[in-house]
């Protein structure tokens, strides 16, 4: 049997100047990548045409960190879904943690972002994960149904085949370097899963991608992805600089 494909989400976040960008994107697309890899650039918005110029003629897609839920008019610092298309963006990240934490980014404006984004025909990364002090509670299963419900609330079937992906990500494991333990993953996994099966129509529940973030890395990506586990992964600071990134792509081919 064929081996499934694999997806790399690279969350640049605001952490690279335009350049950076530009130069990372080119060191990608110019690397031999292993064939079970999928992957997609998140720049920020304004690196995106320059990245997009950099992998033109690879099979890497482009991210958008975010967008806007409103249709296109007067919304003053906003960026529209429409406009990420005109861009080539074919995929959104939407309601990361540090949108929630540090900007207010709610679990109804997430569900409206989400509903927005497949009409527009982008197709979204839906982050959810529970905080540290919401998993010493012992809440963290409440709190990602919580998150999934609202976020999946406004979806209409059909999805135009749009690629979603779910994004489990628990906050306390993000950027911290300290990753999710393997037994805990699989029990969040099951979860996730489980909630697409409650939430979505059979023929729809396909479309769906289920993501690990939260400190991945060369090192330790085999605990997450390939059979049975996550179909791939949202990495932050390990996809930043090119030697973690390429040795990161360099480690799907050894699963
Ligand atoms: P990290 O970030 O890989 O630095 O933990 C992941 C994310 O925020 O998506």
């Amino acid at each position: 049997m064929a081996e499934s494909t694999l997806q790399l989400v690279a969350n640049w976040k605001m952490a690279l100047s335009l350049a950076e960008s530009r130069g990372l994107a080119a060191a990608v697309a110019a690397h031999r990548r292993p064939a079970r890899v999928a992957v997609t650039l998140a720049p920020s918005f304004p690196a995106i045409p320059a990245v997009r110029e950099a992998v033109a003629r690879s099979t890497i897609a482009l991210a958008a960190q975010n967008a806007s839920a409103e249709p296109p008019g007067a919304l003053t610092g906003e960026v529209s879904l429409d406009q990420l298309r005109e861009l080539g963006v074919t995929r959104v990240i939407l309601g990361h943690s540090e949108r929630r934490a540090k900007l207010g980014e709610t679990d109804a404006g997430v569900g409206r972002k989400v509903a927005a984004a497949v009409r527009a025909g982008v197709a979204p990364i839906v982050c959810v994960g529970e905080t540290a002090d919401e998993r010493r509670a012992n809440h963290q299963v409440d709190v990602v149904r919580k998150q999934l419900t609202a976020a999946l609330a406004g979806l209409r079937p059909p999805f135009g085949g749009a690629a979603m992906a779910v994004a489990y990500e628990p906050v306390w494991a993000i950027g911290t370097g300290i990753p999710i333990g393997p037994p805990q993953a699989a029990e969040m996994l099951a979860v996730v899963r489980q909630r697409i099966v409650d939430l979505v129509a059979p023929p729809f529940r396909g479309a769906f991608r289920i993501l690990y973030g939260g400190s991945v890395d060369a090192a330790n990506l085999r605990s997450f992805v390939g059979s049975g586990q996550f179909d791939g992964v949202l990495v932050g600071t390990a996809s930043q600089r090119t030697e973690p990134l390429l040795s990161l792509l360099d480690a799907f081919a050894n699963l």
